[in-house]
């Protein structure tokens, strides 16, 4: 069997990406059933940034599922010595049966994925952050109601997602998996920062739900579901803070922004969060907020991800 890696969603079909949800329902409500699933099995964490739930829910997750991790910072490894990530990835693929890497750079993740024997997940780059956006839509699908049934057939253009923030690697992977299972997803962002209109076309091909506007238009915002944030200067942008701390003042979400949506419009963000710049920390704190709940969701998905990977969907 080809070995298979997730650098982003689109490595996924839409019947692997429907299947990964049920397989993540069955996951969550059974843990013991699975819990010698990946006995045995190590998987390699290589992070070059910051790390709080990505890291953990990795670590947790594969310990939970019987297998071991190994914490890689990018600094310890020769890779930051100037060795090749083709070499880093032969050897590695020797040692372990899965490796993860955060990445500084989306040429390394791909490198690592061409030159493994093993399977390769992006735990986020510059462009992308895969296994967020699926938690993430999971997550909406508990919200929904949904089961490991029910969400192998649901109409997902029911669901209105709204991003109201930056053009980024979340934000990236939100519109790209809109493209497999087709929810209605709209981004409201500064015209400087904006998706190139070729990265919509390409979505908007299967995808007629897709918005896109530098303007809070209260039309739109009115029956939008769920209102998703990021941090407006993602790790890498550090030197453009000032600037878009200006540029994004007015895209805050707030009390005002959510009375524009419907009544029970729950409000997503990946964390970590700057509280009172891109949201506050009333909104963060209200019935409304479902933050915490994407961040557990992060190791029930990703525990779905490694058996995927490892051991297939069933
Ligand atoms: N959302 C997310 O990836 O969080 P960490 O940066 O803490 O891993
Ligand atoms: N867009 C953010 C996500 C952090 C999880 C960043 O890349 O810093």
């Amino acid at each position: 069997m080809k070995k298979r890696d997730i650098v982003e969603v689109t490595d996924l079909s839409e019947n692997e990406v429907r299947e990964l949800f049920a397989l993540a329902f069955r996951i969550k409500k059974n843990q013991s059933e699975y819990a010698g699933a990946l006995k045995g099995k190590i998987l390699a964490m290589i992070f070059q940034k910051p790390s709080t739930r990505t890291r953990v829910s990795f670590e947790a997750g594969m310990y939970q599922l019987g297998g071991r991790a190994i914490n890689l910072s990018g600094n310890e490894l020769q890779l930051s010595r100037g060795e090749t990530v083709g070499d880093t990835a032969q050897t590695l693929s020797g040692y372990v049966d899965v490796i993860m890497i955060r990445s500084t750079s989306d040429s390394d993740v791909q490198g690592l994925a061409k030159y493994s024997s093993v399977p390769v997940i992006n735990g986020l780059s510059k462009s992308f952050h895969p296994c967020q956006a699926l938690a993430d839509i999971f997550t909406v699908c508990e919200k929904k109601g949904l089961d490991e049934k029910s969400v192998l057939d649901f109409d997902f253009s029911k669901v209105k997602l709204v991003f109201v923030g930056d053009s980024n690697n979340v934000s990236r992977s939100l519109l790209n998996l809109s493209g497999i299972i087709r929810y209605r997803f709209g981004i409201i962002c500064p015209e400087k920062f904006m998706f190139d209109e070729s990265e919509f076309e390409a979505v908007k091909k299967v995808n007629q739900g897709i918005y896109s506007s530098s303007e809070i238009d209260p039309g739109y915002m009115k029956d939008a579901e769920f209102i998703y944030t990021d941090v407006w200067a993602s790790m890498g942008d550090e030197g453009e803070e000032a600037e878009r701390k200006k540029l994004f003042g007015r895209y805050q979400v707030n009390r005002e922004l959510l009375d524009k949506a419907s009544a029970n419009v729950s409000v997503m963000h990946c964390l970590p969060a700057r509280r009172g710049q891109e949201l506050t920390d009333e909104v963060m704190d209200s019935s409304n907020s479902i933050v915490f709940a994407q961040a557990h969701n992060r190791m029930h998905l990703q525990k779905a991800i490694l058996h995927f990977l490892l051991r297939g969907l069933k």
